[in-house]
């Protein structure tokens, strides 16, 4: 998603003067404008393919069509209205570009899909900045004597696009650091935090009530620079004091409300550049951020509002008590393949270490050597296994195994009291009874997989060890769970060896 704001930001950003599409009556001009309008209506499509497996394939081609006409046509129009020598233009769009370009297919080559969450929210913070240079710039060009209700208009534009896209940088910056652990998932929750906020909020609304009315100069700078870079500092800290304070277990909705805020950023750059597909861009990436991050919420039964204010109205605790569950049992590949055999009915529950393991593949043979037996496999899938939306989808559909086994939580919660045996591959926070039976659990009030109604479970993981959210899962010591410890790939391999023999 962010691909779909950077790269006509990165364009545009590369030639401050080369976005003026109003109407001229030119051919050119002309040509462009149907041009954005069939790379939005593409973009709007490619959303709505990317919503169901079955035609996320088509959806990416779509997105990636409307991407390649909405930069033809971009680029013809800078190399029309620069005021340089075609040439020197040409050169100044290619060198970035190419090196972008570079750049990003080897990142995109090379990135292991468990590093996905990451990259995706660094990405969001090159939008940030992106924002924050053309507001600069749309600030630098403008005529600060100008007085009428446009050049006031302009302000609020520069002034906005600059904020969101401060805030956009350091939060997503935050995100990349706590998701590859470079910095500590815990929430930083300093005291009077949420005052703090509101003070930054109201400070940067009484500056730009400054900047819109200042008119003068300093030195031969526009004075109104000052608060506007006043403004800067503090949407930097509050980007980065608004997602320090949020806990690992609720980083997914931050990725995905920061996707938003990167969407918001872009079409704030937009209304600068009088770019009207940036405008469309933008507003899509940033309306089907929030929505994804409001489905994310519901699916963690997680207040919207609390996490976007960072945290609001929760006490930051992420350590569960260590508590005596009894002991628990363990199961080897023989004898787990022996259950599998003699039962009428599977379901697959992957997480997290799946995708460690890259087990999708033997999972995927196991799959079918079950199914050649007549025995009913599905797969249940939470809204947050793994460390990214949609994870687990991508890498079963990779390994090719059936979308129509693949069923989301709310389809199969019910049907586990029927369900002879539950192979939870790699999964923890996602199948934690905790969620539903410990109101002081830090991941309390979390929909969950009900694996433990099944008449067996079998746990694949390397150890007794917590998961994401660093809590104690009480379904390894039920009756009826067994661990089957080890490398998730190898165990599984080790199953289809006694199911083949
Ligand atoms: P987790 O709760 O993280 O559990 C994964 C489990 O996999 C761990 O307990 C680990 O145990 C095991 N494991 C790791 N490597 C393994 C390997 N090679 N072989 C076998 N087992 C292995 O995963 P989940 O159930 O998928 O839950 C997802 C969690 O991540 C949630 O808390 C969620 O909020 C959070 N999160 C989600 C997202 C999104 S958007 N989906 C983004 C960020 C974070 P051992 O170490 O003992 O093997």
């Amino acid at each position: 998603m962010a691909i779909l704001t950077a790269l006509p930001l990165a364009a545009q950003t590369a030639l401050p003067l080369a976005a003026e599409t109003a109407v001229t009556g030119s051919r050119l001009t002309g040509l462009v404008t149907a041009a954005y309008i069939i790379a939005g209506v593409l973009f709007i499509l490619a959303l709505g393919g990317l919503s169901k497996h079955e035609t996320a394939e088509r959806g990416n081609v779509l997105g990636m069509t409307g991407m390649a006409i909405a930069l033809v046509a971009t680029i013809a129009l800078a190399l029309r209205d620069s005021e340089r020598p075609v040439g020197v233009t040409a050169v100044l769009i290619a060198v970035p570009m190419l090196a972008g370009l570079a750049i990003g297919s080897w990142r995109a080559r090379t990135v292991e899909m468990t590093g996905m969450p990451e990259l995706v929210a660094i990405l969001h913070s090159f939008v940030g900045v992106a924002a924050v240079l053309v507001g600069y710039n749309s600030f630098l060009e403008a005529d600060h004597t100008a007085t009428d209700s446009l050049a006031y208009i302009h302000s609020v534009e520069v002034f906005l696009g600059v904020f969101i896209g401060a805030v956009t940088f350091t939060g997503s910056v935050v995100a990349w650091g706590k998701l590859s652990a470079r910095m500590k998932s815990a929430p930083m929750t300093l005291p009077g935090r949420h005052l703090l906020n509101l003070g930054i909020i109201v400070g940067s609304f009484v500056l730009m009530l400054w900047f819109m009315n200042e008119h003068a100069e300093l030195g031969g700078v526009p004075r109104a620079i000052i608060p506007l870079a006043i403004m800067t500092v503090l949407a930097l800290v509050l980007g980065f004091h608004l997602v320090a304070a949020i806990g690992g277990g609720d980083m997914p909705v931050v990725v995905s409300m920061l996707n938003s805020y990167s969407g918001w950023a872009a079409a704030a750059a937009g209304f600068m550049l009088s770019n009207d597909l940036l405008i469309i861009t933008g507003s899509l990436v940033g309306s089907s951020g929030a929505i994804l991050s409001y489905i994310m919420c519901r699916a963690m039964n997680r207040s919207f509002i609390s996490v976007i204010a960072g945290g609001f109205g929760s006490d930051g605790a992420v350590t569960g008590e260590a508590r005596d569950y009894g002991e628990h049992r363990e199961i080897n590949a023989e004898a787990a393949a022996t259950m599998l055999k003699d039962a009428k009915s599977v379901v697959i529950t992957p997480g997290y270490g799946m995708a460690v393991a890259q087990a999708q593949y033997p999972v995927a043979e196991l799959t079918s050597k079950l199914r050649a037996k007549g025995i009913s496999v599905r797969f249940g899938i939470h809204p947050v296994a793994g460390r990214l939306p949609g994870h687990m989808n991508v890498l079963l559909a990779e390994a090719k195994v059936p979308y129509d086994i693949v069923l989301e939580m709310d389809e199969i919660n019910d049907d586990f009291d029927d369900t002879d045996v539950v192979l939870v591959i790699g999964a923890n926070d996602t199948v934690n009874p905790a969620a539903l039976e410990e109101p002081g659990s830090p991941i309390a009030g979390m929909p969950v997989l009900e694996v433990w109604k099944a008449r067996d479970v079998i746990v694949f993981k390397r150890s007794m060890a917590t998961g994401y959210a660093g809590v104690q899962n009480p379904l390894f010591f039920k009756e009826n769970s067994q661990m089957l410890f080890g490398d998730a790939k190898e165990r599984v391999e080790d199953i289809v060896r006694h199911l083949s023999a």
